[in-house]
């Protein structure tokens, strides 16, 4: 499984990729506010510094919500870095947009998936990614990884090639979980993927050594 940060915030992306287990990076226009980046000229020389900052796949989010802007848009994204993937929602004209892209050789990541009918039609489009959500499938009390598990078994069986980034991730626990139902990419806050470092018994356990380490030092 594929590690991705979902941020845009440059100091947790260096951090995680100073780890050396990163693969990419997906930002949102929620994220990008985040960080109070104004302005597109700002907006753009943003996901370029990510680009130099981490070589993997970095999804840009386009802000058209119709065909025509989506797809100017997605193609000034594109151009910025190789390693752009245009980010574009589950709507109509958005799975429209995804089929041109694919044809037109430009990645993309289908967001705000919240069913495995949305996810189907974004695979069929030829998506490079569908993020689906699943921890706001889980804050509505629903199940988000039950989800992860419904589209790895739709597209294993349909043979597509749609790779499931799993999104909005809140904990370490839905990491271990993202990785048991298939995920091929998990996208997830820093502080999930630090949670992943955390067991008691490491901490008692390495202590213990070093403590007696002093005794042939
Ligand atoms: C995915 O690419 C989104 O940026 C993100 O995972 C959304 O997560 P949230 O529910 O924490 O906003």
């Amino acid at each position: 499984m594929k590690f991705f940060i979902d941020t845009a915030n440059l100091a947790q992306i260096k951090e995680a990729n100073d780890l050396g287990i990163l693969d990419g990076v997906t930002t949102n226009p929620s994220l990008m506010a985040k960080e109070g980046i104004k302005g597109t000229a700002a907006v753009l020389q943003h996901y370029v510094d990510i680009c130099n900052m981490v070589d993997g796949d970095i999804s840009a989010e386009v802000i058209s919500t119709d065909y025509k802007g989506i797809i100017e848009e997605g193609k000034k994204l594109a151009a910025l870095h190789k390693n752009i993937v245009v980010k574009v929602p589950m709507i109509k004209d958005g799975i429209k947009a995804i089929k041109w892209f694919t044809d037109n050789g430009i990645k993309t990541n289908c967001t705000l998936i919240f069913s495995a009918g949305q996810a189907i039609l974004a695979a069929k489009a030829g998506a490079t990614y569908v993020s689906p959500f699943l921890g706001r499938v889980d804050d509505m009390g629903a199940d988000g990884i039950e989800l992860i598990y419904q589209i790895r078994r739709i597209f294993d069986v349909q043979g597509f090639k749609t790779e499931i980034l799993a999104a909005s991730i809140r904990n370490a626990l839905h990491i271990i979980k993202c990785a048991e139902a298939g995920a091929d990419v998990c996208t997830c806050p820093l502080d999930s993927i630090l949670g992943l470092l955390k067991h008691p018994l490491t901490d008692s356990g390495l202590a213990k050594f070093l403590e007696d380490a002093k005794k042939f030092a």
